[in-house]
């Protein structure tokens, strides 16, 4: 098959590349910079906006993929509270230009969906996002499902190592305490770490078994970041003492974050048999 992959260059897209090959397909790489960071993997790369309608008709009429596979999309949840203008734009309009040009498409979601009044969610319930960010994925989700083409795969909490991609909470959390400083963490928002790596291999099952509609997608484990950087810390060797509990009503963040959050994947394991490991194998096979 002949890929168009948006955001190759973010954490997830450098995974769904990593993890292509072998895979057979064709893959035509897209980011805002000027080069890619793995050129090697890819076919073809163009440096294009996603949030400009131009691109769209570009792909269409010069690149022509059988499917658009969408890891672009403006992530910082709190700018997004700054700027709605362009997280409404990235997140929301790019998406209808893509499903547009009559071009399958599978986008990415995220469970800010939701309100985190309830978590962890399966795919049947009631959404409520909370956050600009959130309603703007919302948003594209209904775009991307109002093809019977589209596929839409809901995750949370994505992590991985990789070099140029945005650091990862992990990282964080290993270089703070590698450096033998504090690391404040909330013990009241729930949800599942996500290896990009595995996060990308379920996005493949899914496209080799054929499947459209509405998949969860995320970490075995439900957990508070609290723990998350207790488990970082005993897995590197790490003064645990220097995690320090903290309650997200302290931090003055922009964009509200729904508390219990988290997704449940029974439907992803039923219909492809892909199961997503815990945070103590992900650390290990990172
Ligand atoms: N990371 C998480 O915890 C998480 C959780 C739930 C859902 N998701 C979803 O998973 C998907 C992948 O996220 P990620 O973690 O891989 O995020 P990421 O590392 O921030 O990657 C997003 C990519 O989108 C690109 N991008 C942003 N605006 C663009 C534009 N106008 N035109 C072209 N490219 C643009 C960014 O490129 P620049 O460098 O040019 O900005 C970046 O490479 C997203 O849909 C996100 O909403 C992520």
């Amino acid at each position: 098959m002949k890929i168009f992959l948006a955001g190759c260059d973010g954490l997830l897209g450098q995974n769904l590349l990593r993890t292509s090959a072998g895979l057979g397909h064709e893959m035509i790489g897209s980011s805002r910079h000027p080069a890619p960071a793995l050129p090697g993997l890819l076919s073809a790369y163009h440096a294009l906006d996603a949030a400009e309608p131009a691109t769209w008709d570009f792909v269409r009429r010069d690149v022509k993929p059988d499917l658009i596979l969408n890891a672009a999309a403006y992530t910082d949840v709190d700018g997004c509270e700054r700027d709605p203008a362009q997280c409404d734009r990235v997140n929301r309009d790019a998406v209808r230009w893509m499903v547009e040009t009559g071009i399958p498409v599978v986008q990415i979601s995220t469970d800010y969906v939701f309100d985190g009044e309830a978590g962890p969610y399966d795919e049947e319930a009631p959404v409520h996002p909370i956050s600009r960010y959130g309603r703007s994925k919302l948003e594209a989700e209904a775009i991307t499902l109002s093809s019977k083409e589209g596929l839409v795969v809901r995750t949370t909490l994505v992590w991985g190592l990789e070099k140029g991609a945005k650091k990862s909470f992990t990282e964080f959390v290993r270089e703070t305490l590698e450096a033998g400083k504090p690391v404040r963490a909330v013990t009241d928002q729930i949800g599942n770490p996500t290896l990009a790596r595995e996060l990308a291999s379920a996005v493949w099952t899914l496209l080799a078994r054929g499947r459209t509609g509405l998949y969860h997608a995320a970490g075995r484990d439900l957990m508070s970041r609290y723990e998350w950087a207790l488990q970082v810390a005993e897995f590197y060797g790490l003064d645990a003492s220097l995690v320090r509990p903290i309650d997200s009503s302290g931090l003055s963040l922009a964009a509200a974050r729904p508390m219990n959050g988290g997704l449940v994947c029974e439907k992803l394991a039923r219909d492809t048999g892909f199961r997503f490991s815990g945070l103590r194998e992900q650390l290990r096979t990172a």
